[in-house]
This record gives structure tokens, C-alpha cells and sequence, in this order.
């Protein structure tokens, strides 16, 4: 897990520049905290993801979980989200959305639009 730290303003279009392209590591999780807002990056394939550390359940840090290929699953009390969709994967039957943000390339850079 690596964890990078910014304090920056948004563009005019609300994205915040995180880290470059290739220091994402394919298939795991990067932690980054935005003017103190942590978010998670996950690059699947040519698919990069980014959405709130905070559980959606009881908001422990979901960095903390275990993530296998698309899911993810909160150390806390085990519920899993698909992170592609933000959609609850376990238990079924709850309505618990991972918080996903827009994501762009920009010169190599990877930036989050934060609402
Ligand atoms: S806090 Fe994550 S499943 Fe409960």
C-alpha cells in the first residue's frame, strides 16, 4: 500500500491532480489523501478507479481491506463492493454504494474529479 500526500486546488473543471500514471501499480490499492479527503486508486488493467476510502457501511478505512481483482472487502465487517460499479457484492440484500469518483489522464497524470 502506498499512501501520497496533496494539498492542491482543482482545475476549472473540479479534477485534482493525484499521482502520475505509472506510479500506479496495477491491481492494488494507493491511498491518497486530497486536502485531507483520502480516496483510493486502482488501476484494472487499462481501467483506472478511484473512489472514497471511507466505508460506506460504518466508514472504517477501506484501505485497510483486502482487494481481489475487482472486489473489495472492508476488514471491518466483511460486507464486498464491486469497485468498477460501487455496488454492494455482499450481503446482497443491502444498499451500501462505494462513493466513486470521475477520473482523467492528463499528461500522465491522474486526476480526480471531487465533488
Ligand atoms: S465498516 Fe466496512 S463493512 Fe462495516
Amino acid at each position: 500500500m502506498h499512501i501520497y500526500k496533496t494539498k492542491t486546488t482543482p482545475d476549472t473543471n473540479g479534477y485534482y491532480d493525484t499521482i502520475t500514471v505509472v506510479s500506479l501499480p496495477p491491481n492494488q490499492m494507493t491511498a491518497v489523501t486530497i486536502n485531507g479527503r483520502k480516496l483510493i486508486l486502482v488501476r484494472l488493467e487499462e481501467q483506472i478507479i478511484a473512489f472514497n476510502a471511507a466505508c460506506p457501511h460504518a466508514a472504517a478505512d477501506l484501505s485497510r481491506g483486502q482487494l481481489s481483482r475487482h472486489k473489495i472487502t472492508c476488514a471491518k465487517h466483511d460486507k464486498c463492493w464491486d469497485i468498477r460499479s460501487g455496488r454492494i457484492l455482499h450481503p446482497e440484500d443491502e444498499n451500501y454504494r462505494l462513493t466513486l469518483y470521475d477520473v482523467k489522464l492528463s499528461d500522465g497524470i491522474i486526476k480526480v474529479k471531487l465533488p
